[in-house]
């Protein structure tokens, strides 16, 4: 199981320390949430602090743009050495564009789903995607409780995925702990993003070691 820790549950006052304990685990990933207050009632960080923070990380970023237009940002993402640009498949008018883009931006492609957008709407892009983001959270927030119905959505999407025997990365994001991520290693998912499970742990490093061994 690949595991992507999310920053939005670290101590922003303090966030050198949190970033070398990152570095120094067996995290594939640094995952980054921005919220532009108008796809999501929240807003979190920009550009300028993900600027600073990919200065200090050295694993890969996942970078999930909860906002309209993502498309907009494309360069911008890429500047940062984003190896993965997710964006939601709601917030995207011409999603088959937006895939191609960031794609030839030299980005993995994610699409994003939202609780209430099932898995079949993608049924005319899934061969272009990189990865395939679940939310098991409405998006906006971490600590938020576990929607159980994702485990179903992440059996439907690796269905999906096997049957055109594509490669894309199965991710899962909200709600993830070890109980909820044993289940949905057993649905197919092969990588998980923990806010609260991570960085509310005594000792994160090793919170990361145990969801990977799922
Ligand atoms: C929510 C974000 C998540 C969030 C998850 O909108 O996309 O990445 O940080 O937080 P937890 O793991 O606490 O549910
Ligand atoms: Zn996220």
């Amino acid at each position: 199981m690949k595991v992507a820790p999310s920053l939005l549950a670290a101590n922003f006052a303090d966030l050198r320390p949190q970033l070398e304990m990152i570095n120094n685990s067996e995290a594939d990933y640094l995952h980054l949430d921005v919220m532009d207050g108008v796809f999501v009632p929240n807003i979190s960080f920009g550009f300028p602090v993900m600027k600073s923070v990919s200065k200090v990380v050295t694993k890969p970023l996942d970078v999930h743009l909860m906002i309209v237009e993502p498309d907009r940002w494309i360069s911008q993402v890429r500047d940062l050495g984003a190896k993965v640009m997710n964006v939601h498949a709601e917030a995207c008018t011409h999603l088959y564009s937006t895939i191609q883009h960031i794609k030839q931006a030299g980005m993995k492609a994610g699409v994003t789903l939202c609780p209430a957008t099932p898995v079949s709407s993608l049924v005319d892009v899934i061969a272009e995607i990189d990865l395939l983001l679940i939310m098991s959270v409405e998006p906006g927030f971490g600590g938020q409780p576990f929607i159980r119905h994702s485990i179903k959505k992440v059996a439907e999407a690796r269905e999906m995925l096997s049957s055109i025997g594509s490669k894309a990365e199965l991710e899962v994001d909200g709600g993830v702990n070890m109980q909820t991520g044993f289940e949905l290693a057993q649905a197919g998912a092969s990588m998980l993003v923990a806010g609260s499970f991570v960085f509310g742990a005594e000792d994160p490093a090793n919170v990361i070691r145990s969801l990977r061994a799922l």
